[in-house]
């Protein structure tokens, strides 16, 4: 029998699809904000492993970006996004409008405390209000039974994993590694916006984290001298730096003395580009 990916643009309906959860059917989603990559691909195949019913939504969620942010420009192609996860055979496409999800009169928000406000919250003091809204409502939509969401955004994951048990939401995240581009770029939807010229000095941020892995394996134990390091590697690149933190994977907290699982995380400017990349410490 031939495989059919169903759009679903309406609350209703999607609610009414995922009501059939249940042991049997377990339910796999993956929230994206479109322009797919091999990176949200892997999260929809790791999602077809597991689960008998896939979803995938695109919406570009206007409550998590600053004024100053890049939402008009944030890159689109709804045509080529149906493509690919028709080919993964995924079955279901939730595409609501801002008028769905936001209607008039839109009132209620999500924040968790202090995670939200760290790292990338800092620069982005929104964003994390925004996602977490998001996600929230849309676990109440889709009733997933597992989460797939990429380790490229580390701490968003830290933030909604805090949120799902703080508000007792019954899904359960399941974070996957980050998909890299043959020379160890991390992708990102916002890759595009970079030149070719800041395309090839964003590589000092993959390459300042395997030499930071490189330090670790070394037995160099100060924290401060290994990002001492990794700043000087993106600054020889004339990457502006927001951020480099080695951190607790589950506080996000600056770790004082390093275990494998340390992670190192960065932002860092490319022009108007802002990119994130983060590894643990160990192997
Ligand atoms: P978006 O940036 O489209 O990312 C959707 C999912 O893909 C996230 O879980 C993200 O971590 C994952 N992802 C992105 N690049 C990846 C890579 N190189 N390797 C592995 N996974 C990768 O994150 C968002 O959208 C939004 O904040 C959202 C959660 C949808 C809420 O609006």
């Amino acid at each position: 029998m031939s495989h059919t990916t169903k759009i679903v643009n309406t609350i209703a309906e999607m609610s009414s699809i995922t009501s059939i959860r249940n042991h049997e059917h377990k339910v796999g989603f993956v929230p994206t904000m479109g322009f797919l990559h091999e990176g949200h691909l892997s999260l929809v195949k790791a999602a077809k492993e597991n689960c008998q019913i896939v979803i995938v939504s695109i919406y570009i969620n206007p409550s998590q970006f600053g004024k100053d942010e890049d939402l008009d420009s944030y890159p689109r192609n709804f045509e080529k996004d149906v493509r690919l996860l028709t080919a993964l055979k995924v079955d279901y496409i939730f595409f609501p409008s801002n008028e769905e999800m936001y209607p008039n009169g839109y009132k209620t928000w999500i924040e968790v405390d202090e995670l939200s406000s760290i790292l990338c919250g800092k620069s982005r003091p929104i964003h994390f209000k925004g996602v977490a809204t998001i996600v929230a409502k849309l676990i109440n939509i889709v009733n997933p039974n597992f989460m797939y969401m990429g380790a490229k955004d580390f701490q968003q994951i830290a933030i909604l994993k805090k949120m799902i048990k703080d508000l007792n939401f019954q899904t359960e995240i399941i974070p996957c590694p980050i998909v890299r581009e043959e020379d160890g770029l991390a992708m990102s939807s916002r890759n595009v916006y970079l030149s070719k010229e800041e395309r090839l000095r964003a590589l000092s941020l993959s390459k300042s984290i395997l030499f930071a892995k490189k330090m670790f394996l070394n037995m160099e134990t100060d924290p401060e001298k290994i990002i001492i390091k990794i700043s000087e590697i993106i600054q020889q690149s004339n990457g502006k730096i927001d951020y480099v933190e080695i951190i607790n994977p589950d506080t996000l907290q600056k770790e004082t003395s390093l275990t494998n699982e340390s992670r190192i995380v960065l932002a860092v400017k490319f022009g108007k580009t802002r990119l994130i990349d983060n590894d643990k410490i160990g192997l």
